[in-house]
């Protein structure tokens, strides 16, 4: 089929490659040129295990096509995918801008019949003002083209964008129910029909409650989350191993073992701007979500958890101390630095006075663009990151190593090189990787989130 995605982002660049490999023909479409350029030169602007591979073949294949040509993009797709970012405007709401320019964009150029696909994250009534927005480009031109708008959000999670994509637990498709919403449903079926081979994995519904579905699973995650977080910061007072109670608790398969991990905050472009778009559209509709600012409320105190430790050890006053930090992203596999706990981290740290020695296997570029954005109004705080090249090299001379990102390489490391390497053997885990057991016997402090029995 031809496909258009717009927007190719994590989650464009995703959807158009992974088509593209299923023998669709996919134009992306990004006004950022410089994201173009990165595509068409054979590269990848985003690290994503698995995707350059599937990116290159397909575009070698002429399957997968970047541009920021617009009237061609629009020109391409049967299928236009509407790819671009929501991020939280200043209440807290999504912004639809990006949604609304490339619908826009659509209702320009458009003839004849197009499927209009919101895969972005948006408030429920988005497809609405996304086909008036269509309809207005097409009056103002005359036009008598037709479409249908459909609402198909993204479930995918980063670091495992392919696998996630690729073999979807489920596919969530709104339609709307009359003969344009009949034609697109079809061809929704059709393009998705590879990943229902062996099952049916779709949930045919209508476009509100599709695009309320995305909003209510992040929601739900992030609550689990921000749950567990409160039990292990009660866990820590009490004497109680939040790692025991968490295999006992999703043991329960009313429950189930996933998300429920403790650890320093829950960060990533989506939970934390999903909890929050929420609330106002529930304002606008005169409910207040009670349950949703308490977890936005502890993952904002739970990003701090660290730090608070850290100075609960060695005092408010960080002057002289030099701290490693191990793992920067906002979780493993990707150098996604969107709302990371390390950022948090790093700001308390430096600006009580300490120095730091940070690593990271592939954030470290995106974590010099993102600290030279939160520093900058004490640029001179910048001079005091020291960014190393290996974990180990992160150690030397600190008074102690905090672990904010549970990378695969900090599982087991040489734990009597981390001894020697260290001034103090001191080691705070926001990701509560070892067990504290094990760190007594090895003869370093360890300090865990929800462990301190
Ligand atoms: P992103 O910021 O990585 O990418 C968005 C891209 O859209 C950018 O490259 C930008 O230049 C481009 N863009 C903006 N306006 C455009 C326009 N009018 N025409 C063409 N390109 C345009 O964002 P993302 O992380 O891919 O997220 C996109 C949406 O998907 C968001 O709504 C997000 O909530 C949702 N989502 C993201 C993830 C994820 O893991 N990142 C997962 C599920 C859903
Ligand atoms: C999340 C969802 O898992 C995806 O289904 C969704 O599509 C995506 O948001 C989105 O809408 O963008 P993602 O943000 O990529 O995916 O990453 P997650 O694996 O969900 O982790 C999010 C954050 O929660 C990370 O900071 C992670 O460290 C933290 N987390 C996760 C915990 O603290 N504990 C857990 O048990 C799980």
């Amino acid at each position: 089929m031809k496909i258009t995605i717009i927007g190719t982002g994590y989650v464009g660049l995703v959807t158009g490659a992974c088509l593209a490999e299923l023998g669709n023909d996919v134009f992306c479409l990004d006004l950022d040129q410089q994201k173009i350029d990165i595509l068409n030169g054979g590269g990848i602007p985003i690290h994503e295990p698995g995707l350059e591979e599937i990116v290159a073949r397909n575009r070698s294949a002429g399957r997968l096509v970047f541009s920021t040509d617009i009237a061609a993009s629009v020109a391409h797709g049967d299928v236009q995918f509407i790819a671009v970012g929501t991020p939280p405007d200043e209440d807290g709401s999504a912004d639809l801008q990006y949604v609304l320019a490339a619908a826009r964009n659509i209702g320009k150029h458009m003839q004849g019949f197009k499927v209009i696909v919101v895969k972005s994250t948006v408030p429920v009534g988005t497809a609405e003002r996304v086909g008036a927005a269509i309809e207005t480009e097409l009056k103002l031109r005359g036009s008598n083209a037709t479409y249908s708008v459909v609402s198909n959000p993204e479930f995918l999670k980063e670091g495992a964008a392919v696998e996630d994509f690729m073999r979807p637990d489920r596919i969530v498709i709104g339609c709307d129910d009359n003969s344009f919403g009949n034609i697109a449903r079809a061809q929704m079926k059709k393009l998705y029909t590879p990943f229902n081979r062996n099952h049916e994995r779709t949930f045919w519904m209508d476009v509100r409650s599709a695009e309320f579905t995305k909003y209510a699973a992040n929601a739900m995650l992030a609550t689990r989350i921000s749950f567990m977080n409160e039990l292990a910061n009660l866990a820590d007072r009490v004497g109680v191993d939040i790692e025991a109670v968490r295999h006992g608790i999703g043991s329960d398969p009313r429950i189930g073992h996933s998300f429920l991990y403790a650890g320093c905050g829950y960060g990533g472009s989506c939970f934390p701007k999903d909890v929050q778009a929420l609330e106002p559209t529930a304002q606008d509709y005169g409910q207040d979500l009670l349950i949703l600012h308490a977890v936005e409320a502890v993952n904002t105190k739970q990003k701090q958890v660290l730090g608070a430790k850290i100075m609960a050890r060695f005092g408010d006053d960080l002057s002289g101390k030099h701290f490693a930090v191990w793992g920067l992203a906002f979780k493993p596999n990707t150098d996604d630095m969107r709302a990371a706990s390390s950022r948090v981290l790093l700001g308390e740290l430096l600006r009580a006075g300490a120095t730091v020695s940070v690593y990271d296997p592939v954030a470290i570029p995106e974590a010099k663009r993102v600290f030279a954005l939160d520093f900058a109004e004490n640029p001179e705080l910048l001079e005091n990151i020291n960014y190393a090249a290996t974990p180990m090299g992160a150690l030397d001379q600190a008074d102690a190593l905090a672990i904010v990102t549970e990378w695969k390489a900090f599982r087991s490391p040489n734990f009597e090189q981390v001894k020697t390497r260290l001034k103090q053997a001191v080691i705070f885990d926001g990701r509560n990787l070892f067990e504290p057991a094990l760190m007594t016997d090895l003869g370093l402090e360890y300090h865990g989130i929800g462990r301190s029995i």
